[in-house]
């Protein structure tokens, strides 16, 4: 394991929403003592920043007041003492929970949609890799912000199955939940990421396929560690 630790080399994991990408990235980051970025978060802070200053309305977006409220965002994240997570800030505020409300799902791909939210957000994603030893987590990470990544990992797991586990997660956070708008908000989400101009989701040419619909975490833990002790041999 050695060799991992000393190796830095850049994970990609894109996917569809809802499929347990985070809590994999973020284990694996752990394991090989990475730095691991939940680049959705990103997104989601600033649909918050947003929806709270009143710019994204039913269906629509005020571009120009849009452009000018996104020089006075400030996105950084920090490592929680309690649960070890590494909790997203809006400006010095943590509004890791905030985010992952319903509320903010349901406008986030409408705003991650927006190329000049994607060109602020993707700089400094690539900056967070400049020294490797990062797993980062997205839709674009393996296609737009590091296209030259070692170990690129396509996310995928059937739309009923990823709606079930959200809806366990939240019920979980005590969120007034219903699964029939997580399911119509998971398949919603991913027509939007998938159809959009600016960096679509899609797969990377040279991205591998990892379909969790019958996977524990440890199975896909195991495979995406297997993928990496691979690549790290194979260019020893
Ligand atoms: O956790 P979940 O899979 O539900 O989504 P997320 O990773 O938190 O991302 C929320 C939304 O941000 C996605 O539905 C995309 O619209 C957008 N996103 C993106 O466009 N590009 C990324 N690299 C990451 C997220």
């Amino acid at each position: 394991m050695s060799d991992l630790v000393e190796k830095k080399i850049i994970i990609a994991i894109d996917g569809y929403s809802s499929c347990g990408k985070s809590t994999v990235a973020r284990e694996i980051a752990r394991k090989l003592n990475y730095l691991f970025i939940d680049s959705g978060a990103m997104y989601r802070a600033v649909t918050l920043s947003f929806i709270r200053s009143g710019l994204v309305l039913d269906g629509e977006v005020d571009r120009p007041a849009l452009k000018e409220q996104l020089r006075r965002i400030h996105i950084s994240f920090q490592t929680n003492q309690e649960t070890r997570h590494n909790d997203i800030f809006l400006n010095g505020e943590n509004v890791e929970q905030e985010i992952r409300q319903l509320a903010v799902a349901q406008k986030v791909s409408q705003v991650a949609a927006i190329a000049e939210v994607r060109q602020f957000l993707v700089a400094q994603q690539q900056e967070m890799g400049q020294s490797k030893g990062i797993v980062m987590d997205g839709r674009d990470i393996g296609t737009v912000v590091f296209p030259g990544a070692e170990l690129k990992i396509f996310m995928t797991a059937e739309a009923p199955i990823r709606a079930q586990r959200r809806f366990e997660e939240m019920k979980a956070k005590k969120e007034p939940v219903n699964f029939e708008e997580i399911l119509q908000n998971i398949t919603d989400r991913d027509r939007v990421d998938e159809t959009r101009t600016e960096s679509p989701l899609r797969k990377a040419a040279d991205a591998v396929v990892l379909d969790n619909s019958h996977m524990t975490r440890e199975e896909q833990f195991i495979w995406i560690l297997d993928k990496v002790k691979k690549i790290v041999t194979d260019e020893d």
